[in-house]
């Protein structure tokens, strides 16, 4: 499947925090979607745990070389009020890009223990809970994985998982991945390389503990 060409993932910063929590409050159920206070502390504990997919919109000279469709579609939308008398596509240190739309987020912490903890929506100030993050660990616990619905189900999740595992590993973040997923979801996981962490254990409401571990690739 073809992705769209103006696609970037780059690691979340706390710039991105109104953005991820719009993400997670558009897919997720209300009772998975963590606090802003959650969401801030994890983007600014550990932000190279947590990974960004964008769409990027450029100034039009870059769009016109770059994306001629998109330009064609922005200048239209901006047409007299957008930054792009302002920039020069030569200019140094200036960026080209205008707008970037977050469409898919992973968000983790390096965990205490194996598992996620129960409460780790519920977290709040590091050392008071379990789901506090622990730099010394090498255990990642994903806490969110989101795909925005109007790009669901276009390789776009299993994309930003695979790119997330190899930087982690090649980064030597961590030795291990492990994540809470609905047993419906336990395929997705799967496919991406993720096994059952207990096989006979289930949590409250069918959920799984899954898990992969973080090999760097030999250069
Ligand atoms: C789960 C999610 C991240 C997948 O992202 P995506 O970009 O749609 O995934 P991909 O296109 O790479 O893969 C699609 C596959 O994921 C699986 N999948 C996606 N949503 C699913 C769902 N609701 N139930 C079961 N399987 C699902 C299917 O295997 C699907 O393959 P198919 O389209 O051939 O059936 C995204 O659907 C999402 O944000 N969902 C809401 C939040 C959520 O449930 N997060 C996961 C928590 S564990």
């Amino acid at each position: 499947m073809d992705f769209p060409a103006n696609l970037c993932i780059r690691p979340l910063t706390i710039s991105d925090l109104i953005q991820v929590e719009e993400l997670e409050a558009a897919v997720l159920p209300e009772d998975r979607c963590a606090s802003k206070e959650i969401l801030r502390y994890r983007l600014t504990v550990a932000p190279e745990l947590c990974c960004g997919l964008f769409l990027r919109e450029y100034i039009p000279e870059f769009n016109q070389v770059n994306l001629p469709e998109v330009a064609e579609r922005i200048n239209k939308e901006h047409h007299d009020h957008v930054h792009h008398a302002a920039i020069q596509p030569d200019e140094p240190g200036k960026s080209s890009v205008v707008r970037e739309t977050l469409v898919g987020h992973v968000l983790a912490t390096k965990i205490r223990g194996s598992k996620i903890p129960a409460d780790s929506t519920e977290l709040l100030v590091e050392g008071k809970s379990q789901a506090g993050h622990d730099e010394r660990s090498r255990i990642i616990g994903i806490h969110s994985v989101c795909v925005s619905s109007e790009w669901k189900r276009r390789n776009l999740g299993t994309l930003m998982l695979h790119d997330y595992i190899q930087k982690l590993s090649n980064q030597d973040l961590g030795d291990q991945i492990v994540l809470v997923c609905d047993l419906d979801m336990v395929n997705f996981y799967a496919k991406i390389g993720y096994v059952q962490l207990d096989e006979s254990e289930q949590l409250e409401g069918g959920r799984v503990n899954m898990t992969i571990d973080l090999i760097p690739e030999e250069i």
